[in-house]
Parts: structure tokens; sequence; C-alpha cells
């Protein structure tokens, strides 16, 4: 397989479709192709976590990050979400890139829970914040996420969570690093929002199961 830049992989998640009716409930906002450039490309290069690994890429949307997953050569990506318009576009994005090794799987990921213990080597997720009447769906995500995971889970949480997280994975007695902290730029999808785009502050948070890990900042670019 060719080996992608960081610049030409941004410039083909740029080519992704993206939700066509978002719903709020379900905070269907994609993750932006540049952060999920950033974010695979580190995850690949520095830790060696996507080549030949089968991922899983919980909440999974119209595929970004399963789709620039299978770009830089993931063995296999599965991707779960609940809803069935988003897991459409997801498929049509992934046929217009003639990407095999691609699994799509409707249904609810709080109820996959203890049901795929260690069936994957990674996670990789823009989860639901937890924000819209589903509070703890964070959590969820991430409890789900680190039962399924064979060697690690990178995901991306509001800054203003990191202390809960932190104390949560005290409790789960797993390993938690930040590896970076951006700005993301919320398009304006939804009515509530008076401004063209806001800014929400995001971390991308790792966990490694069976390494210790150095972390740099992943990208100067951020
Ligand atoms: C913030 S979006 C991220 C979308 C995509 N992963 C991306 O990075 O562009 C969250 C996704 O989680 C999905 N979702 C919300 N609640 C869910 C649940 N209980 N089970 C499965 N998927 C869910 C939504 O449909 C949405 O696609």
């Amino acid at each position: 397989m060719k080996k992608l830049k960081l610049k030409e992989l941004e410039s083909n998640l740029q080519q992704v479709d993206d939700f066509e009716n978002p719903k709020l409930m379900l905070e269907q906002y994609p993750t932006r192709p540049h952060i999920a450039a950033c974010m695979l490309y580190t995850i690949h290069h520095t830790f060696d976590d996507i080549e030949d690994k089968i991922i899983a890429d919980l909440g999974c949307g119209c595929g970004m990050l399963s789709i620039g997953s299978a770009m830089l050569g993931a063995g296999l990506c599965i991707g779960f979400d609940i809803d069935a318009d988003a897991l459409e576009v997801f498929n049509r994005n992934a046929e217009e890139f003639e990407l095999p090794n691609i699994d799509l799987v409707q249904c609810n990921v709080c109820s996959l829970s203890d049901k795929m213990p260690k069936t994957v080597d990674t996670v990789i997720m823009n989860p639901p914040f937890g924000t819209k009447h589903n509070k703890g769906m964070d959590m969820a995500f991430l409890n789900t996420a680190l039962q399924m995971a064979r060697t690690a889970v990178y995901s991306l949480h509001k800054t203003s969570t990191r202390q809960h997280i932190q104390k949560k994975a005290d409790e789960w007695n797993v390993k938690m690093e930040v590896l970076a902290e951006l700005r993301y730029d919320l398009p304006a999808s939804y009515k509530f929002h008076k401004k063209k785009s806001v800014s929400i502050n995001i971390y991308f948070k790792a966990k490694k199961l069976n390494c210790g890990l150095t972390t740099e900042p992943y990208a100067n670019d951020l």
C-alpha cells in the first residue's frame, strides 16, 4: 500500500460525505478532516496501532475515522452506529473510495458493553459527549471501548470532563494519557447555533493496556 502523507490523507478525508440530516439527539457532529487526519496519522506513525490491525469505530457516523484508518492500511475496520441513515452514507463513502475491509454494524453501542471482550486491537472514536439528554453517554462508550480493545483506545472528549475521566480510569484500573488538546470548530449544523461556528475544547485521550507510553503532542500544527 502506498504510504500516505498527512496532507494527502487530509485531502482525501475532505471528500468524505457528511450527515445529510444530522440528528441532534444523537449528537451527529462529524470529526473535521484536519483533526481526523492528524489524529489518525499520529496513531499510525507514533503508536503503530492502525496498520494490519482490527479497528472498531464506535459511533462511526458517516465513517470519517474508519475510512481514514482503512486508507492507512488497517486490516479491518468495523463501524458501529445506531443510526441507519448515517450508515447508509458511510456505505456510499466506502464504496466511492473502493475500500475493502470495512464492516458496518447497526446497534446501540451501550448494549454491546461486555458482549465483545477483547475482539479488536484498537478502538478509535469520537463519541457523543452526553450533552443532549443523554448524560453519561461518553463514559458508556468509553467503558465499552475499553472492554473491546486488546491494545488501545483513542477517543475525543471535552476538556471539561478530563478530571472525571481520569477518576474513572483510575477506578477501572487503566492508564490514561492526554495526547493533545485542540480547538474544534463545530459547523452550524443545528438551528440553535447562532454563530456560524463555535469552538469547544476537546482533548484527545489514549489508553494503552500493555505498554508505557512516552507521549509527545501529536502534531505541530494543532
Ligand atoms: C459525534 S458523532 C461522530 C461521528 C463520526 N464518528 C465522526 O467522527 O465523524 C457521534 C455518533 O455516535 C452515534 N451514536 C449516538 N448514540 C449512539 C448509540 N447509543 N449507539 C451507537 N451510536 C450512537 C451518532 O449517530 C453519531 O454518528
